[in-house]
C-alpha cells in the first residue's frame, strides 16, 4: 500500500513538472515572435473602366495583376479568346463560360487589333 502511494507521489510530481516544463517552453516561443514589415510596392495599372471592366476584374486578376494584360500588344479576338481559354483549361482559371465572351470583348476593345 504504502509503495502505492510513492508511485503516485513519483507520478504526480512527473506530471507537474511536465506542465511546468510545457509552460516555459511555450513561454519562450511567445516571447520569441517579432513581426517584419514588407514593402511590396504597388503595381499601377491602368486598365480603363467599360464594359466588360467589372468582369475581367472579378476573373482575371487573382493569380497575377492586370499588367499581363497590360504588357500585351494589341491582339485579334481570336488570341485573346485563345488566351483566355488558356487561362481557363490549362491554369484552371474558375471563368464562367458565360463570361469568357464579355471578357474577350473588353480585351478586344482595349487591346485589339484587326
Ligand atoms: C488560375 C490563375 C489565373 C487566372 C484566374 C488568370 N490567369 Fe492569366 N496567367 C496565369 C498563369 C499561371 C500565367 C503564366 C505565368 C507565367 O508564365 O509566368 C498567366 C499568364 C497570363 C498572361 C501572359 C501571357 C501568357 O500567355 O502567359 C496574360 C496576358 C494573362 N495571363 C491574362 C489573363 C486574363 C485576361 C485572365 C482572365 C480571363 C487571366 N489571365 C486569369 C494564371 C491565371
Amino acid at each position: 500500500m504504502k509503495q502505492v502511494r510513492l508511485k503516485n507521489k513519483i507520478l504526480f510530481s512527473l506530471c507537474v513538472c511536465c506542465v511546468i516544463s510545457c509552460n516555459e517552453t511555450n513561454n519562450k516561443k511567445q516571447g520569441s515572435i517579432t513581426s517584419t514589415v514588407v514593402d511590396l510596392g504597388s503595381v499601377v495599372t491602368n486598365l480603363p473602366d467599360g464594359p466588360g471592366y467589372a468582369t475581367f476584374q472579378n476573373n482575371c486578376v487573382s493569380c497575377h495583376s492586370a499588367r499581363y494584360v497590360q504588357m500585351q500588344p494589341n491582339l485579334t479576338e481570336k488570341t485573346w479568346t485563345a488566351l483566355v481559354t488558356k487561362m481557363k483549361k490549362t491554369f484552371g482559371a474558375p471563368i464562367p463560360d458565360s463570361s469568357v465572351k464579355e471578357i474577350v470583348q473588353y480585351l478586344v476593345t482595349i487591346r485589339g487589333k484587326g
